[in-house]
């Protein structure tokens, strides 16, 4: 049985009620992250907080809990759901008023609700037992504010499921320039020639945690060229390796693109010193 946390009470996931005016469900105002847990240890956990609180205070929720609150709350989900490979889901919404009102409430507390589910083992960088990602592409139609990591998840969930309908994995979408901005739920990197390049962060893309662990330990431990730029779709087109990142996959290596081969239509010697170097770094930070 699935261990909930809502409002300050730990409880069994499906008694967890929230009120029908919570404008988490109305208008989908809240902020959430998700975080990688294996065997109870968070990945990432500082720098998910750090998002946290940008996107709290980029829409104005004022939630007044301190790290170790989150961190206690977050071990105690580990602990109470068997301490497996587990996504921790958090998320705040700006509470439940008694009226739908597009303003925000005053005197109104944010609702706090946690619980985890069940995520991969944490990939080996190997290329036999590696799960492979096929992708559709499509333009990116959210709003623009996509920095945020608002739960209004309608446009993402829209361009996920036109992949999903395509037999794919995952949607890369671009801008009305024809540049890559992200996927539905991951951020994208290219490798051409050796050469890895990812967009620079902006209010086009989520600011992935996993996104920028990957940039700095590469940055660090590897001789490998790593560029944030502006990356047009004709060079994820034409890309040698084309990987998707997010905390719940790591380093997803993606082979398939509207129907046709990455590269050799294999995983990439890239990717393989990508994801070994992200396995021996990952807990430095
Ligand atoms: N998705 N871009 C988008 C739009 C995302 O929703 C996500 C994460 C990422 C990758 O971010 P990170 O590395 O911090 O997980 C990029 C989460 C896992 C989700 O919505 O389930």
């Amino acid at each position: 049985m699935s261990i909930a946390f809502l409002n300050d009470i730990f409880l069994p996931l499906e008694q967890a009620k929230i009120s029908p005016l919570d404008r988490g469900f109305l208008f989908g105002d809240g902020i959430y992250e998700v975080v990688p847990s294996y065997a109870g240890k968070l990945l990432g956990f500082n720098a998910h907080l750090d998002r946290m609180k940008d996107g709290l205070k980029g829409i104005s929720i004022q939630l007044n809990w301190s790290r170790e609150k989150w961190k206690s709350v977050c071990d105690e989900l580990c602990i109470q759901n068997g301490n497996g490979n587990l996504g921790l889901y958090l998320q705040v919404s700006r509470g439940a008023d008694n009226k739908r009102y597009h303003a925000f409430p005053e005197n109104v507390d944010p609702t706090v609700f946690c619980f985890a589910f069940e995520i991969g083992a944490s990939p080996s960088a190997d290329k036999s037992s590696a799960k492979t990602f096929s992708v559709s592409t499509e333009e990116d139609l959210r709003w623009q504010r996509c920095h945020i990591k608002s739960t209004a998840l309608l446009g993402n969930v829209l361009h996920f499921q036109h992949g999903y309908d395509n037999g794919d994995d995952e949607t890369i979408l671009y801008n009305d320039k024809h540049e890559l901005t992200e996927a539905a739920a991951c951020n994208v990197f290219i490798v051409k020639n050796c050469v890895i390049s990812t967009p620079p962060l902006d209010n086009q893309l989520l600011p992935g945690i996993t996104r920028n662990l990957l940039v700095d330990i590469l940055q660090k431990h590897s001789n490998l060229e790593i560029q944030e730029r502006i990356v047009h779709m004709d060079e994820v087109n034409n890309a040698d390796e084309i990987w998707i990142t997010s905390s719940t996959k790591e380093i997803g290596p993606v082979i398939k693109i509207d129907g046709r081969p990455v590269g050799n239509g294999m995983i990439g010697d890239i990717w393989v010193e990508a994801q070994k170097l992200f396995t021996q770094h990952k807990y430095d930070y």
